[in-house]
């Protein structure tokens, strides 16, 4: 397969609540291999998309998916092929064990040779860390490691994408890094992965592409990158000189900074016993900076140049969006 299979190829998605439009004409596709984020703040319509792509809801009006170039209304099976979900609320049965879930759903997927599925638990087992709780209750188990067997029963029929509703949402760190590094390895194995969040940092650090969703609408679809550089804010710079007090005892304070060509760069002020600049051309500023501290024999012991974060691009998108829908900036 080429790598520009298209996995899921979704088409003017559309889900009325009564009077509330919760998604509107929405259009995505995702190619193979790629993990495509789903980045909104609560109630933007991320779970209710998942919902229509993985055949929980019914298509509307001119609504299409195709998942691997096959229509899903003709060919229904493709959900359960392709797709492995966990789900914002899990489907595992609380009083059964761990491997009484994972063979259940084996069954459920068809998988009928006991060997096949001992052969498939015992490497999830493995893979997720989960061997000496196989024989535990799942009521019994905590959070992370409830979402760990949730990844399990996505995989047990070994399917090539994955569908990630908040898959962190609400786990302690120490499981949040976990599941990251699974999703990840599982990128690594070639799968197709959509994951909804509203964690910017989950969106920026491991989505190939993000499609940012606001009351039901996809207001940008880009990489994480090309975003940050669409909606480029000033770099902010931070420095500080060799002792907090060397500027003061050299007799070079910020008003002397100002004086020079760096006050046409840089907004000046300071944070702590730090100087910060906001610059437009971080590299030419840090130079300038750097000149005027050797003429003023001063040093800088701590420089930090901080970029646009995509939770930036993330408040002014949502903001822009909610201003052009007439609502309120808060
Ligand atoms: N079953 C439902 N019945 C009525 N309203 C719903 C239902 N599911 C979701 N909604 C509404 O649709 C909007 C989108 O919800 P949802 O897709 O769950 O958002 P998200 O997953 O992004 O937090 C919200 O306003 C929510 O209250
Ligand atoms: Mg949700």
């Amino acid at each position: 397969m080429s790598a520009q299979t298209i996995a899921i190829n979704a088409s003017s998605l559309s889900k009325k609540f009564g009077d509330l439009l919760a998604v509107k004409n929405v259009s995505f596709k995702i190619t193979k291999g790629e993990i495509l984020g789903i980045l909104g703040p609560n109630g933007a319509g991320k779970t209710t998309i998942i919902r229509l792509l993985t055949g929980l809801f019914k298509l509307e009006n001119d609504a299409r998916i195709e998942i691997f170039n096959k229509n899903i209304i003709d060919n229904p099976n493709e959900y359960k092929l392709n797709y492995g979900i966990v789900p914002e609320v899990s489907n595992a049965f609380s009083d059964y064990t761990i491997l009484q879930n994972l063979k259940f759903s084996a069954g459920i997927y068809g998988i009928s040779s006991k060997k096949e599925i001992e052969k498939r638990s015992m490497k999830l087992l493995n893979q997720f860390d989960l061997m000496d709780k196989m024989h535990s209750k799942t009521k019994s188990l905590s959070k992370g490691l409830k979402q760990r067997l949730n990844f399990c029963l996505a995989l047990i029929h070994e399917p090539p994408i994955l569908i990630l509703d908040e898959p962190t949402s609400g786990l302690d760190p120490m499981s949040t890094i976990l599941v990251r590094k699974i999703i990840l390895q599982l990128k690594k194995e070639g799968k197709t992965i959509l994951i909804t969040t509203h964690d910017m940092h989950e969106a920026q650090n491991f989505c190939d592409r993000v499609l940012i969703l606001n009351k039901g609408e996809i207001i940008a679809d880009e990489t994480p990158d090309r975003l940050r550089e669409q909606y480029k804010t000033p770099s902010t710079i931070l420095f500080k000189f060799e002792s907090e007090s060397g500027g003061e005892k050299l007799g070079v304070d910020i008003s002397d900074v100002q004086k020079t060509d760096l006050k046409n760069s840089f907004n000046i002020g300071k944070k702590n016993e730090y100087y910060v600049l906001s610059s437009n051309n971080a590299i030419k500023d840090i130079s300038e900076l750097y000149s005027f501290c050797s003429k003023s024999k001063l040093k800088i012991s701590g420089l930090k140049i901080v970029d646009t974060s995509l939770e930036e691009v993330f408040i002014h998108l949502i903001r822009n969006s909610d201003l052009a829908n007439g609502g309120e900036i808060k």
